[in-house]
């Protein structure tokens, strides 16, 4: 397995570009199968993620084309003609819990599916009866054998569903169920995140007939079919913010390409109250870090709260600044693994439950740290970029399924970091 090695106390200055969304491009790649014509990609970021999706749906029996791509990313070409298989197994989808966005649309175009259960992930238990609730209200007769559901549907009927949390999984896969239903289908309390919208205009272009998207109350009337489409998809605002903190903690001057500003209200309001100079220009966000970061109370909300996605990155940066930051976690039930690695590289923080207690320290001390999820191995990168002395980072195979090249990224704003075979 690979690893990552980082030698800090360098400022990033620079320019650096944002790759497509990864959370936007899984439910979009999923979304061909509700049509037998040619579906068309871009901007689609090359992520181990996005090639455990197209794994899943060739195993489906999807036609993938990669075309060439003249900008950054991947162009790729999408088929489900000739579905042959309608299982989606335990090895891909325990791998990539995203996968269980296949069940909405494999129902509402095919009549049935079977596709394993996610399980718990790192994070947190991440179960999928909100999926499930909302699929039955549709009609759909759901069984649960040997960790496996076994959904199936003569025709999805709309229904008027409640979200009793605004779970992103379980708008996606409701509102792409929804789109081939007989009938309006109104999805209450649903998750408003720019990467549903972003399935919106996709699933829009397919000839589906939605409302809403991006607002508490979606709705969708069903038709007979959708055709072919293309589509860019949104830049990665995660990824963006990322790279947003990285230039704040090394007191950096980094212009990021791609940062869309109506995408990070609440990420950029913290970022700003910590010291932070932002300047918000055509095309991205400049970042200019000050000597130290102010310390700032977080709360982890949906959206349009302060992400949880980003929580992580902004737990580093308070653990070098000026004062106390209590950081609250509301959305995953176990998402402080990274504030372990980072007490081991001197920083100074308490856990109390969903609460994590951070004293800022003056500086970090380069330490072999340990991946354990996605956003919680890039922290650690992070923190190498401030630890005066090298930094390991074993496992990045975390870090490779939603960051493209990070460390290509970030050498050339100066970074002093590589990837190293183990
Ligand atoms: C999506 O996960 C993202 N993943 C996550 O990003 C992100 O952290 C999360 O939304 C919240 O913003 C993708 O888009 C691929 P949820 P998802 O359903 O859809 C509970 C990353 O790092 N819940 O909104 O799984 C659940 O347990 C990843 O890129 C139920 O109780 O998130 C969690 O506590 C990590 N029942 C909360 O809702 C359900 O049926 C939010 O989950 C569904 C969810």
């Amino acid at each position: 397995m690979d690893k990552i090695l980082v030698r800090g106390g360098h400022r990033l200055e620079g320019e650096v570009v944002v790759s497509g969304s990864k959370n936007a491009a899984l439910p979009i790649l999923i979304s061909s199968l509700l049509t037998s014509d040619i579906c068309e990609y871009h901007h689609v970021p090359d992520l181990m993620d996005i090639h455990t999706t197209l794994k899943l749906l060739a195993g489906l029996g999807v036609r993938v084309e990669k075309v060439q791509s003249a900008a950054g990313g991947m162009d790729l070409l999408l088929q489900a003609e000739t579905i042959t298989n309608l299982r989606a197994v335990y090895d891909l989808v325990k791998t990539m819990r995203a996968s269980f966005l296949v069940l909405g649309p494999l129902l509402a175009r095919f009549g049935e599916a079977r596709v394993s259960t996610p399980g718990g992930c790192a994070i947190g238990a991440r179960p999928v009866n909100l999926h499930l609730k909302g699929l039955a209200q549709m009609g759909a007769k759901i069984e649960r054998v040997h960790g496996y559901v076994e959904a199936s549907a003569k025709k999805l009927k709309g229904a008027r569903i409640y979200l009793d949390l605004p779970s992103v999984g379980a708008t996606e896969n409701l509102m792409m169920a929804a789109t081939l239903a007989e009938g309006k289908t109104i999805i209450e309390n649903a998750a408003k995140e720019p990467e549903i919208e972003d399935l919106g205009a996709a699933l829009i272009k397919m000839g589906a007939k939605i409302n809403g998207c991006g607002a508490d109350i979606v709705t969708i009337d069903g038709v007979d079919r959708l055709h072919g489409a293309k589509h860019d998809v949104i830049p990665d605002r995660i990824e963006a913010g990322t790279f947003m903190v990285a230039a704040a903690l090394t007191g950096g001057d980094v212009f990021v390409q791609g940062a869309r500003a109506d995408h990070l209200d609440a990420f950029l309001f913290k970022l700003r109250e910590a010291g932070a100079e932002l300047s918000v220009r055509e095309g991205g966000i400049r970042v200019k870090g000050n000597d130290r970061a102010g310390s700032v109370d977080i709360t982890t909300l949906p959206y349009p709260g302060f992400p949880t996605d980003l929580q992580a990155q902004m737990m580093v940066l308070m653990s070098v600044a000026g004062g106390v930051s209590v950081i609250t976690e509301t959305i995953f039930e176990n998402r402080f693994m990274h504030a372990l690695e980072l007490n081991r590289m001197g920083a100074d923080i308490r856990l109390e439950g969903n609460r994590a207690i951070v004293r800022g320290v003056e500086n970090l001390s380069g330490a072999p740290v340990m991946a354990t999820d996605l956003r919680a191995s890039v922290s650690l990168v992070l923190a190498g970029l401030l630890a005066r002395s090298e930094t390991e980072i074993s496992r990045v195979y975390h870090l490779d399924r939603g960051y493209e090249h990070i460390e290509k990224k970030l050498s050339k704003v100066g970074a002093d970091i590589k990837r190293v075979k183990a």
